[in-house]
């Protein structure tokens, strides 16, 4: 047996760790690993790729990005946005079709988010024996409680804000700090309130900036005189305003800017000095921490077990500290998203952090 591996999309800490479980548990079971370089595009003739054996895998557990290297977008993509479903072109499913046939892939390992997984899906649809296994920082797939680099992500702003917090005590400032999630706002409300923020603005809830700045006003009265704002990329003004860097890119809309223009405001409204920093894609790379380690090669682990078992079209699942698997068409096309009313939000709402609703 024979079986593929590929990295499609943004790059995510833990990548390396799921390449790891692949190709640990396929030695097992006297199995080839054929790592395809730069995501589908590896499948393209006359394909990119890369034997990986046990010994090609030691050390990288705890390499950021991935050794594959990764595409988003490319050839393979099979959506734009959300919901925006427009397939692979046909002959660029036969050619890499081609490239699986002539090496004789049993099973091909989709390591990816909602786009690749799409891709993926309809590569399975296609009769290819197809594994998924859930990748994004952003945290929000549906179908599974957790993906692996979530968080290493929420542990990189924590760190920017244990730092920024010392810098806002000692200048009596306003710090904001704009954190990756586009459409979820996990990474902002789990790193806000590990990090002690005194705001979170979420994609979820739309704010109001005089509630945010009457907030730090009533803060300033009862003399806590700096305050720690989080803001997620995607986070939306009431009119569903959302702040983007450029118009297009690949199809997608770059987001950007939101945490300057709410620092902007909060000085205008409350004459706080303030000040912005944008945390980028500081949050996707670097070492994985030790729970994406383990995530990531259970992840691998179970992946080669459902491809073991010929139980294609699934994608590999974490529920309830259990690794398990679902179809893919149950992760693809609905986001996880943060619940405005949960427990967490209402947790956070009880030790005063204010989301600006
Ligand atoms: O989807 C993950 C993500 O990190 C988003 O939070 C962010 O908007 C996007 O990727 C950035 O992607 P790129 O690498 O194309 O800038």
């Amino acid at each position: 047996m024979k079986i593929g591996i590929l990295n499609s999309g943004g790059d995510c800490p833990g990548l390396n760790a799921v390449i790891h479980g692949v190709v640990g548990a396929a030695a097992e079971l006297g199995w080839e690993v054929v790592g395809f370089r730069d995501g589908f595009e590896g499948l393209l003739p006359p394909g990119d790729f890369m034997m990986l054996k046990p010994e090609d895998t030691v050390g990288i557990l705890k390499l950021g990005g991935t050794i594959l290297g990764t595409t988003n977008k490319g050839h393979f993509a099979a959506k734009v946005g959300v919901g925006e479903v427009s397939g692979v072109p046909k002959e660029i499913v036969a050619k890499a079709k081609r490239t699986m046939e002539q090496m004789g892939i049993g099973a091909l390992v989709v390591v990816g988010g909602d786009g690749s997984l799409t891709t993926g899906l309809q590569l399975y649809r296609e009769g290819w024996p197809i594994i998924g296994v859930p990748k994004t920082i952003d945290n929000d797939l549906q179908a599974t409680a957790m993906t692996f680099g979530f968080d290493s992500a929420v542990s990189t702003v924590v760190d920017g804000l244990d730092r920024l917090h010392t810098t806002a005590a000692s200048h009596k400032r306003v710090m904001v700090l704009e954190v990756m999630g586009r459409h979820a706002g996990w990474i902002a409300l789990w790193g806000g309130m590990a990090g002690g923020a005194n705001v979170v603005l979420l994609p979820e809830i739309p704010f109001d900036m005089a509630k945010v700045a009457a907030h730090i006003k009533a803060r300033e009265a009862a003399g806590c005189h700096s305050t720690l704002v989080v803001v997620a990329e995607g986070a939306r003004l009431p009119d569903g305003h959302v702040m983007s860097i450029d118009d297009n890119c690949g199809g997608e809309v770059r987001l950007g800017g939101m945490g300057e223009y709410v620092a902007q405001q909060i000085e205008k409204l409350t004459g706080k000095e303030t000040r912005a920093c944008t945390l980028g894609h500081l949050q996707r790379g670097g070492a994985p921490t030790s729970l994406d380690r383990i995530l990531g090669v259970r992840f691998g682990v179970m992946a080669v077990k459902l491809a073991a078992e010929g139980r294609f079209g699934r994608m590999v699942s974490y529920q309830s500290y259990h690794v398990d698997s679902v179809p893919i068409e149950e992760a693809v096309d609905q986001l996880r998203l943060v619940n405005p009313t949960g427990e967490m939000v209402q947790a956070a709402r009880a030790i005063g952090i204010c989301f600006g609703d």
